[in-house]
């Protein structure tokens, strides 16, 4: 039962169910001395807010974040930080109780933990328990920029079949991902990927998609071979975002209809310091990250509650039924997911660049 505390040196331990009373995190490790800016804390979480827009769920939560231990005058103190956002008020949610939805955990989770489990809304296994990534994430994030000047870039590069072709360039991505509803960095795929959105919000039915995250100013030597190696520490906690079904890094799956000589990046000289002419590798070699920026992408599949009748079981009655799943659910996930994904690297970086020494336990006092 023991599978919900990650990370080695920057810990976390994320709690609480989608209709339960709050749902939260406690980081341990979090060096001292880190001032901690609220604002970006909050702005984190209204990333990930349902309600953003048109094409995501007009469930409206509030997502006001409480800091209960850990911070002394505005400063992370070493000690243990619990985070808070305090939930919505809990709806019945009675059928799903019986009549599993298919493509969501109603089915495993009740079979797991004997019908103990806490179904309302998909329980600990919703999309909203994801707030803890938020939170933890957004300290991460903060000790990432003051100390190492690493960022995390994220943005939706496939939704429904509609695709971004071309590179987009970091730029881009600071400039457009936040001023449009499927944080796509290219305007004119964006619009495509809301028509199509809209399409099958009409329908009753759900899509997924891609996000490809970056992160700049890596060093070189993070990650811990073999099995606290870059990939595989990125994979394990992206996995736990739900709704994630597939990971590649750098060239991926085109890697296998590539020969060596176009997959290699060979290394050249720039500016005294050793780099690639291309990324194929997407910044980790050996499991070690080369100081290119880490690119990976991340699919996540169609919102499994849709209108549309679906077949599945009573799980009462061992009788067949249909289930079309009434209340107010994401069409689509990916927008509300980019913020997670940037999230999750963060506190797997933080964990890796503790390990290596890069950040210190207590930090410098103008930290
Ligand atoms: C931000 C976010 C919001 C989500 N909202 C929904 C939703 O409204 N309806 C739904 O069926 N699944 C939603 N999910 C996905 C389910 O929680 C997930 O599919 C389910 O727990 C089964 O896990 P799996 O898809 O990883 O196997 C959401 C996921 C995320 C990350």
């Amino acid at each position: 039962m023991s599978g919900n505390v990650f990370g080695s040196n920057f810990v976390i331990v994320p709690f609480g169910e989608s209709h339960g009373k709050c749902i939260g995190v406690v980081i341990d490790g979090c060096p001292a001395g880190l001032k901690l800016d609220m604002d970006l804390i909050q702005k984190e979480l209204n990333r990930r807010r349902p309600g953003q827009s048109k094409i995501s769920t007009p469930r409206t939560e509030d997502d006001r974040f409480e800091i209960l231990s850990g911070i002394f005058n505005g400063y992370t103190t070493g000690a243990p930080i619990a985070m808070v956002v305090e939930d919505i008020e809990s709806s019945k949610y009675d059928k799903i109780k019986n009549t599993p939805r298919p493509g969501h955990a109603d089915f495993t989770a009740w079979y797991k933990y004997g019908g103990f489990q806490d179904y309302r809304g998909g329980g600990r296994f919703s999309g909203r328990t994801t707030i803890s990534f938020i939170l933890a994430g957004a300290v991460a994030k903060q000790l990432l920029k003051k100390l190492l000047q690493i960022e995390i870039l994220a943005h939706t590069v496939a939704i429904g079949g509609i695709k971004v072709e071309r590179s987009i360039s970091v730029e881009e991505i600071k400039k457009n991902v936040e001023s449009n509803s499927v944080r796509c960095a290219d305007l004119k795929i964006a619009e495509k990927m809301i028509k199509r959105i809209e399409e099958v919000q009409h329908e009753g039915d759900s899509v997924g998609g891609i996000i490809e995250a970056i992160c700049i100013n890596i060093p070189v030597g993070l990650g811990e071979p073999l099995f606290r190696n870059v990939e595989s520490e990125f994979s394990k906690l992206l996995f736990a975002i739900p709704a994630v079904k597939g990971i590649e890094f750098g060239s991926g799956f085109k890697a296998a209809d590539l020969v060596g000589s176009q997959n290699n990046d060979k290394f050249i000289i720039e500016s005294n310091k050793i780099r690639t002419e291309t990324n194929n590798a997407g910044g980790i070699l050996g499991g070690i990250s080369t100081g290119m920026p880490i690119v990976c992408r991340i699919v996540i599949k169609p919102t499994a509650s849709i209108a549309k009748p679906q077949k599945t079981v009573n799980l009462q009655s061992m009788t067949p039924t249909e289930i079309a799943v009434e209340g107010r659910h994401d069409p689509v996930i990916v927008p509300r997911a980019v913020p997670i994904v940037e999230a999750a690297l963060a506190i797997v970086l933080v964990d890796l660049a503790i390990q290596r020494g890069l950040i210190p336990p207590v930090l410098p006092k103008n930290g």
